[in-house]
């Protein structure tokens, strides 16, 4: 696996740095992509992708449970598990693919291995990069590069000192791994964390006839959104029959006669409550894999674990780059799409003769989708947000039992504690558009319009260009990609 050939990039990690190896085929520059894993990064292989395929099942189990009130009859339907794990599995075999697409193009190499820096050499007045490449432990040769794009990801962060690896709990990359997935569905199931995972899980799992009890630190389910949508995705899934407990320590996790157990204590009050169940899932937030990469041998410093960038994504090493999950800015696949596309126009766009050609990250408009019991959608700032800038602004509210649609999906006004929404947050004077907050069937989509609206520059493109989208971010995965995308896939 020795290349005598000094690479213009080297790419270490297969999720969003693939829009480097994409552009090169274009342009021609010599790419090295390296990946220690499945080809495809988390959202393929563990990530959005396997966990949407659940939450469709889920949605349409809910469909028929609420059907009565649809008028319908019948029995309700249940998840066919073993069948349900042949579907997931067959989609996680499509990352093999990659070998064969880039297979035609002799100026992209793919390294099946784990990439680590082994330091830097002065060839003919030039700064190279030289990266160790290895598996399975054992050191497989180097590459040379003149410049390296690091996108190697995030795994599961499962809090230490507790037991909880000793329980051998269920996490991301297990439960979408052949060899963990659970051969039969659990009766009972404790899931630690209400993040996104958290609820999405919790959702999938209750949905599938798995009695759920979902566990939060903080005050409140999916922190990262308004406080209104929080409280009301608490409502509903309670009311979807999930046991919902916030604001709890856990001590601890063990194990015995084949039940895992939680030691809870609630952080208001101090008492204790241990709970117990057939499987625990842990969805307790995410660590950056910077620690795989030996930075040290570059001098690259990271903060908290992430490896800080600029507005070119550029790193205090010149030549370096650090996109996706691994600068520690928004864990969501479609920022680390954005990331690689910003990326491979700067790094390898033939447009690009000066640094003033180079595209910036704009971070103002970052929709953010849960596809949960009720599906969330975000682009913009919260209430919280808009209170600590001091920002004067007004509300607007509709209940999603008030409009047509709403009502023939069941949702009713008299259910107002689980009922969906759209709340907006406009500034009083200028009218701008602050925030859009959405729960109701599609969110995901529903907010794709308020991210191009928000994302939208007058002076870099006129209102009717398609650039607005391509360069502007639509949530992952949502049905608005068939649009958005669509403006990407010229017929020849
Ligand atoms: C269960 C789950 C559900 C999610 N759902 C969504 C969702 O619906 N929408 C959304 O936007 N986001 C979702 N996310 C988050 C999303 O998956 C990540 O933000 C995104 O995949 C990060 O992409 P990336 O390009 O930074 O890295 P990744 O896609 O993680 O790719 C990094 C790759 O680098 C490899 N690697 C690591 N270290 C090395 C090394 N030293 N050498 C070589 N290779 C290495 C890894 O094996 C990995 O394949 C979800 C995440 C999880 C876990
Ligand atoms: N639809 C999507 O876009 C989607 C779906 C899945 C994942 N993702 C992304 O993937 C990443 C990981 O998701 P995630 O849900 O694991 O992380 P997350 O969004 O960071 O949420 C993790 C939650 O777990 C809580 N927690 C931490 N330790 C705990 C403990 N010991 N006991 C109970 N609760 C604990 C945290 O509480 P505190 O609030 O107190 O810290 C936090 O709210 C995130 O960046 C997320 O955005 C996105």
């Amino acid at each position: 696996m020795l290349s005598k050939k000094i690479y213009d990039l080297a790419v270490i990690g297969s999720g969003g740095g693939t829009y480097l190896p994409d552009k090169a085929i274009e342009t021609g520059h010599q790419v090295a992509l390296i990946e220690g894993s499945d080809w495809g990064g988390t959202c393929l292989n563990h990530g959005c992708i396997p966990t949407k395929i659940m939450v469709h099942v889920a949605d349409v189990i809910k469909m028929t449970r609420q059907g009565q009130d649809l008028a319908l009859k019948g029995n309700p339907m249940e998840v066919d598990w073993p069948k349900l794990e042949e579907r997931v599995f067959s989609k996680l075999q499509e990352g093999e693919g990659m070998v064969d697409y880039y297979a035609p193009y002799p100026n992209i190499d793919l390294y099946k291995a784990f990439a680590s820096f082994a330091g830097r050499e002065e060839i003919e007045g030039e700064t190279i990069f030289v990266l160790n490449l290895s598996k399975g432990g054992q050191k497989q040769g180097q590459i040379k590069a003149r410049q390296v794009v690091i996108a190697n990801g995030a795994r599961t962060n499962i809090p230490m000192g507790l037991g909880l690896e000793e329980v051998k709990p269920l996490t991301s990359e297990t439960l979408f791994k052949r060899e963990t997935w659970p051969k039969t569905l659990p009766k009972t199931m404790l899931i630690l964390g209400g993040g996104d995972i958290g609820t999405e899980f919790a959702y999938v799992f209750q949905s599938f006839g798995v009695k759920v009890s979902l566990i939060q630190r903080s005050g409140r389910l999916v922190p990262k959104q308004d406080p209104e949508v929080s409280d009301r995705l608490k409502n509903v899934l309670v009311d979807y029959g999930v046991n919902v407990l916030t604001n709890k320590t856990t001590i601890e996790a063990s194990l015995a006669d084949g039940q895992k157990y939680l030691r809870l204590k609630d952080r208001e009050s101090g008492e204790e409550e241990t709970l117990t169940a057939d499987e625990i899932f842990v969805c307790t937030g995410v660590r950056s894999n910077v620690d795989t990469l030996a930075l040290e041998n570059i001098g690259l410093e990271t903060v908290r674990g992430y490896i800080p960038t600029n507005a070119y994504l550029e790193t205090a090493v010149p030549g370096i780059y650090a996109m996706g999950d691994v600068n520690g800015m928004y864990q969501l696949r479609h920022v680390s799409n954005y990331e690689g596309q910003i990326l491979a126009h700067n790094l390898m766009d033939p447009s690009v003769k000066r640094p003033e050609d180079r595209r910036k990250v704009d971070y103002s408009a970052i929709p953010r989708a849960t596809f949960t019991v009720l599906q969330i959608g975000q682009v913009g700032l919260t209430e919280p947000e808009c209170l600590a800038q001091n920002l004067d602004y007004k509300v607007g509210y509709l209940r999603f039992s008030d409009t047509a649609q709403g009502y023939a999906r069941g949702f009713l006004p008299e259910h107002e504690k689980i009922d969906g929404f759209c709340k907006v947050l406009v500034e009083k004077d200028t009218h701008r558009i602050l925030g859009v907050h959405i729960m109701a069937d599609e969110a995901s989509s529903l907010i794709t319009p308020f991210t191009y609206l928000l994302a939208m520059d007058p002076e870099k493109h006129a209102p009717n260009r398609y650039e607005n989208v391509t360069e502007a971010m639509t949530v992952h995965p949502s049905l608005s990609e068939l649009s958005a995308w669509a403006f990407e896939n010229w017929r020849e």
